[in-house]
């Protein structure tokens, strides 16, 4: 098969945007275009300024700037890039189903099915269609089973590319990744020649050993299977934080100690609030899906323990927060420093923050947030979202919005007469701040609530602050 030329990638997202920029910036030679329904993402990742590109991920900006408009374009023409593509990569939103069959676990597949549909529609020559978002096992082949149906004189191959890259961290991820991980028909020549038409967009900045080959069903599976080992790191050293706060020993030293050991390793052991994203949970629950769907109830039961967990953590601190502070934060000012799921990214779904802002808000507390690059836009349509979902109507959930969040772009006003400060996300700036004068402006005994155990606990107790940390007796 000749090289491929010509890539064409449906979703502008925060998994699309970033990896084809990297696909672009490594290969000159190749045109990518990538393609988006939302005009607005669109307009913003031709922004000149590269502030206002619609994803926030550190060394972004300087590779648009290399390649956009040399080999990497972005456009709402669909059809158009569609057409002229060699290789087109399906990288849509796969939330999970929040109707029918399968609600509150199986993926939404929606917008895979119709950009499968579409892509048959319009294509008047061969294709290699890439699964780039995280999909059920045996997408493959009913995306498959469309293509055949609907356009028997184009041949399509697809293909299972996962995407391992971590928000916040994703440049250096596709730069430097541990591994590519391409599933195909490796049964059939023309299988392994689209295998290989897609290594060799790799090969041009990865080392060749760590491009793996597989079956489809083994690539699509690997993923939901790395996301849950990831997040039950998580929720195994959450668990055993409940526990440390009980008896008096300290999270961080144990993760320490553990992480020593090479057969555990010391990364991701960083006990917190409770892990969030847009992949973790969603995947877990698909993965449970999954799990009952094939009469498998013992193994579903195991995986969706992670998530309850992960609830558990996220209830517990607000719990925590309500206790500490009389049993009541009704009335009283709560600052919360951080809304996205981690730091780094200006990403919001499932944050940890959400959650605990909805308890603490049920009990009727003033919520003040501050975080460095989550707009006040963004933190209004989360909880909107929440509680239009719960059952409110759009003007009661705008209501309780108003009377009860306050959002900041300075954290001085957040943090200004407070009764309590509480750490959701661990952008390193916080680290930072003049705590002293912090404390001076707050009311008394001001209460601090690590989420992510970033602060030095002794050092703001000798200030006067009452801490209370993850996971520390
Ligand atoms: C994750 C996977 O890491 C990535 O490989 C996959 O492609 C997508 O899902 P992402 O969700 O972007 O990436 O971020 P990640 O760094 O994994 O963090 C997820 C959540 O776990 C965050 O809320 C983070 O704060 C939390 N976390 C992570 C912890 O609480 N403790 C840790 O030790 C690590
Ligand atoms: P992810 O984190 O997986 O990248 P995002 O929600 O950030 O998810 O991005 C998915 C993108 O896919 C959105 O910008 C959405 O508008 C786009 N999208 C969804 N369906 C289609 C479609 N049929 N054609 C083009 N773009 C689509």
């Amino acid at each position: 098969m000749n090289p491929i030329k010509s890539i064409c990638c449906i979703g502008a997202g925060y998994v699309g945007g970033p990896t084809m920029a990297v696909i672009a910036q490594k290969n000159p030679q190749i045109k990518v275009t990538v393609v988006d329904i939302n005009e607005q993402r669109i307009e913003a990742w031709n922004d000149e300024d590269l502030d206002k590109l619609p994803v926030y991920e550190p060394g972004l900006s300087e590779v648009i700037a290399e390649a956009r408009g040399r080999n990497l374009f972005f456009s709402t023409e669909v059809n158009k890039a569609i057409e002229e593509a060699e290789m087109i990569f399906i990288s849509v939103n796969t939330p999970t189903k929040t109707y029918g069959i399968g609600k509150g676990q199986a993926a939404d597949l929606k917008f895979v099915e119709l950009c499968a549909r579409q892509i048959a529609d319009v294509a008047k020559s061969d294709k290699i269609v890439v699964e780039k978002s995280t999909l059920p096992v045996r997408t493959a082949e009913s995306i498959k089973r469309i293509f055949d149906a609907t356009n028997g004189d184009v041949k399509f191959q697809i293909l299972s590319n996962p995407e391992f890259l971590a928000e916040g961290t994703a440049i250096d991820d596709l730069h430097h990744a541990d591994r590519i991980l391409i599933g195909g028909d490796i049964e059939t020549a023309e299988g392994n020649a689209a295998i290989e038409a897609l290594v060799s967009v790799y090969e041009s900045w990865i080392p060749r050993e760590r491009i793996i080959t597989t079956r489809v069903w083994s690539s699509e599976l690997s993923k939901l299977t790395a996301n849950a080992f990831l997040a039950q790191r998580i929720s195994s050293i959450n668990a055993v934080s409940a526990l440390c706060e009980k008896t008096g020993a300290d999270v961080d030293e144990v993760a320490h100690a553990i992480g020593k050991d090479s057969r555990i390793g010391s990364k991701f052991l960083k006990s917190s609030v409770g892990f969030g994203g847009s992949c973790f949970q969603k995947d877990i629950l698909n993965l449970v899906y999954l799990c009952n769907h094939f009469g498998l109830p013992e193994v579903a039961d195991y995986w969706e323990q992670v998530i309850i967990l992960n609830d558990y953590q996220k209830h517990r601190f607000a719990k925590n927060i309500i206790d500490a502070l009389f049993n009541t934060v009704s009335g009283k000012k709560i600052s919360f420093l951080g809304w996205a799921f981690k730091k780094d990214t200006n990403d919001t779904r499932e944050s940890a923050a959400i959650y605990v802002a909805d308890e603490l808000i049920q009990d009727k507390a003033q919520i003040h947030v501050y975080d460095p690059k989550v707009s006040a836009g963004q933190i209004k349509s989360d909880l909107l979202y929440l509680w239009t979902q719960r059952g409110l109507s759009p003007a009661e959930a705008e209501d309780l919005i108003d009377r009860s969040v306050t959002i900041s772009s300075k954290p001085e006003e957040a943090l200004s007469q407070s009764h309590a400060v509480a750490i959701l996300t661990e952008w390193d700036e916080f680290k930072d701040y003049d705590w002293q004068g912090i404390y001076n402006n707050m009311l008394k005994p001001a209460f601090l609530f690590d989420g992510r155990n970033i602060i030095n606990k002794e050092q703001l107790e000798t200030i006067g602050f009452k801490v209370q940390s993850i996971g520390k007796g």
